[in-house]
């Protein structure tokens, strides 16, 4: 863990550097250039179907990164990847980006199907995202996505809002992560997570996560 936390300063002080990766993004553009994301996205970035991810109040920088990732094969969906292509120049994903990023950050209560409501799963999922699992070496999720997972803060584009999100999403990501389906996450720091997760964590997280506000 020593070695990840070395390994997040340092992409932290290089983000520093290279923060303009997305900086110029235009909002009021990104909502028209948007259009065929919102199908699936959400118009506001509540996405209309579970396996879709939120992308309401998500950092610009992050999504800007996924779909790059995913236009160059660093991750991979069948259905994402091909709509990756379609997101047009840099400058019409900074937009996009922006856009979704402007929305009101996601919660479980706006989902079309509704927030998890499980409290025993609930709280067991809270008790990881705050403190991980000592008996594992997992460390509380909190320390990188922040108090209930709205992000580190304002300026940290690295680690994502996972709080809100929905719950099908979340489970799909870290089971991904942990069989290495997923291996687009600076210096493996999801990868590393997951593999100490069990199927049972897994569901309490995506049930305490997705129940944020
Ligand atoms: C036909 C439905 C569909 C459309 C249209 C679509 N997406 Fe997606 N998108 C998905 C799905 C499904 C995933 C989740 C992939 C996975 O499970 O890894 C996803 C994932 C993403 C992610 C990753 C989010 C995260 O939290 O990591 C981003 C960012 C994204 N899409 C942006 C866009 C943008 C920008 C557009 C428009 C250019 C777009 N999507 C159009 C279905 C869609
Ligand atoms: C050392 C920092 C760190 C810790 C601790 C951490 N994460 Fe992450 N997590 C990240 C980073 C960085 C990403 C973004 C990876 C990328 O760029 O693709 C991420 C991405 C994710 C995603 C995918 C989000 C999306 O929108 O696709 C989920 C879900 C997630 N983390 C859940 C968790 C959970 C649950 C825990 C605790 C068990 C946890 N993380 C602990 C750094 C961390």
């Amino acid at each position: 863990m020593i070695k990840t936390l070395k390994a997040v300063s340092v992409l932290l002080a290089l983000f520093c550097v290279a923060g303009g990766a997305f900086a110029g993004g235009d909002a009021k553009l990104g909502a028209g250039k948007s259009e065929l994301c919102q199908g699936c996205h959400g118009v506001d970035g509540m996405s209309v179907n579970p396996e879709c991810p939120n992308l309401a109040g998500q950092k610009p920088g992050y999504i800007f990164k996924q779909v790059k990732d995913f236009q160059h094969g660093k991750r991979n969906n069948d259905t994402m990847s091909a709509m990756a292509g379609l997101a047009g120049s840099d400058q019409d994903l900074k937009d996009i980006s922006a856009y979704y990023a402007s929305q009101k950050t996601m919660q479980g209560s706006r989902y079309m199907m509704g927030a998890p409501t499980d409290k025993k799963k609930i709280k067991a999922g809270k008790k990881i995202y705050l403190n991980g699992d000592p008996r594992t070496g997992l460390y509380g999720c909190v320390n990188c996505h922040g108090k209930n997972g709205k992000g580190k803060s304002e300026t940290n584009q690295i680690f994502p809002v996972i709080g809100g999100q929905t719950k099908d999403y979340l489970v799909k990501q870290l089971k991904d992560f942990r069989k290495a389906d997923r291996t687009n996450d600076p210096a493996n720091m999801m990868m590393d997570i997951a593999k100490k997760l069990t199927d049972e964590q897994i569901d309490q997280l995506g049930e305490y996560l997705g129940s944020r506000e």
